[in-house]
């Protein structure tokens, strides 16, 4: 069947909101036609040709941010530290791995949310879910919780505004290697992982020094003083995918240019939908959420499906089972896709299969269970003698108590509640996010032997 960037109209669609204003709901998809795309499709092409060095074992993906985004949250300073964390993560992987790190934020639209239900009640009164900040409001009222068209104008401005901030970082010296040293100021003092840090700086800047000696510095060898953070979201509610999905000129593909990556989530990947119809026509890389309920025949056919050609870097598996399931419905799987000869890059998301409700009613992970999980999936590659490609994970760049655990941070589940902000999953903080990644460049390392 031939593919539009409209065919998915004619499939049955999941999670999408119920727009009580059709007139407006049209306006609103014309006039996102007109927009400017957000990426260029040769970024999306250069990204997917990285993706293909990391499903190779020759680059490392890291792929991580905000559960969900939110207009209320859009400033400068949060939008900073979590590239800051990202840039300390990039260090300590590329650092002991030796490999470049491709680095992917959850940023710069990822405002929609699957739900697991499509109401929410409280006492007596029942509301439509809170569908992120693309779709309506989180606080519950009926009138904050009403589909609204018009969020989907706002969206594409914060994400363009968000996008310029993370070019701006990438390229005007922020990413300089010459201010490892300052990305760690805060935390730096009496933190065993601030230490840790430090000497990893150390030697980077001892490295830097030699270098500059040898007459490669940051000011002749921009590779030094720049980097990339592609964006990436749920490509979820999809008639405003459809309004940024483009027409590359120089190829005549179709790109989504709403993010250089997008992914299909666990609840919307069916065979037959809607989502898995649209994403087979953007040439983009993109991913598939991976979880417990997915069947090996079931998996097989979605990567046919989504990358017939089997080009390398199109597709990202993302795992997430859980640190109790991993071990068991993972490695079949995983076998049947290396021996059909599948081209992916196998990540692990090990947020969404560990996640639990306090006593108190709080949505939290803990840190030891989610540790497990990610070496769970390197154990798993190891026995298979396949490519463990990376990282997927929510986290932020911000000091919040959102999940329980790690040396660093010692967050209990009475503590949770001084600094709970998220809109909707609960992540990493960024220390949290920091010790993982140490833990995890020791895996890498191993690879590399
Ligand atoms: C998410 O990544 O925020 C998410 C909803 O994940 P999943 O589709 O895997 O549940
Ligand atoms: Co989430």
């Amino acid at each position: 069947m031939t593919w539009t960037p409209s065919s998915w109209r004619k499939f049955p669609i999941k999670q999408q909101p119920e727009y009580k204003d059709q007139e407006a709901l049209k306006r609103v998809e014309e006039e996102l036609r007109t927009f400017p795309p957000l990426i260029f499709a040769g970024e999306a092409r250069e990204l997917k040709s990285k993706l293909a060095q990391v499903a190779r074992g020759e680059a490392i993906l890291l792929q991580g941010g905000d559960c969900a985004e939110s207009f209320a949250n859009f400033n400068a300073t949060n939008i900073r530290e979590l590239f800051k964390v990202l840039l300390q993560m990039n260090m300590v992987l590329m650092y002991s791995s030796g490999k470049p790190v491709v680095k992917i934020g959850r940023i710069a639209g990822q405002y929609a949310k699957p739900r697991s239900s499509p109401v929410e009640r409280i006492g007596d009164v029942e509301l439509p879910s809170y569908r992120g900040d693309i779709i309506n409001e989180i606080e519950f009222s009926p009138q904050a919780r009403e589909a609204k068209p018009e969020k989907m104008i706002e969206a594409y401005y914060k994400s363009a505004a968000t996008l310029n901030l993370i070019r701006a970082y990438a390229r005007g010296g922020f990413a300089d290697l010459r201010q490892v040293h300052q990305w760690t100021l805060e935390f730096l003092q009496d933190n065993e992982l601030g230490q840790r840090f430090k000497e990893l700086a150390d030697k980077i800047t001892e490295a830097l020094r030699f270098m500059e000696a040898c007459g490669v510095d940051p000011d002749n060898t921009p590779q030094l003083k720049q980097t990339t953070l592609y964006t990436s979201h749920e490509a979820l509610l999809l008639p405003y995918e459809e309004a940024l999905t483009r027409r590359d000129s120089f190829t005549g593909e179709w790109y989504d240019c709403s993010a250089h990556f997008l992914w299909i989530g666990d609840r919307t990947r069916d065979l037959d939908g809607a989502h898995v119809e649209f994403f087979r026509g953007i040439r983009n890389p993109i991913g598939v959420k991976v979880g417990p309920s997915m069947g090996e025949e079931e998996l097989l056919r979605l990567i046919e499906r989504l990358n017939p050609e089997n080009e390398a870097g199109r597709l990202t598996l993302i795992v997430r089972m859980g640190a109790e399931k991993i071990g068991e419905l993972f490695p079949p799987l995983l076998r049947r896709v290396r021996d059909a000869g599948w081209n992916v890059v196998w990540s692990i998301d090990p947020m969404h299969g560990n996640t639990y409700k306090t006593e108190k009613g709080l949505k939290t992970r803990d840190f030891e269970q989610i540790l497990r999980e990610v070496r769970a999936f390197f154990e798993i590659h190891k026995a298979e003698g396949t490519i463990p490609g990376g990282l997927h994970l929510e986290m932020t760049g911000s000091n919040v108590t959102e999940c329980t655990g790690s040396i660093s941070a010692s967050i209990t589940e009475e503590a949770l509640t001084s600094r709970y902000h998220t809109q909707c999953d609960p992540r990493l903080n960024a220390d949290q996010a920091l010790e993982l990644a140490f833990m995890v460049a020791e895996n890498f390392k191993e690879l590399g032997r």
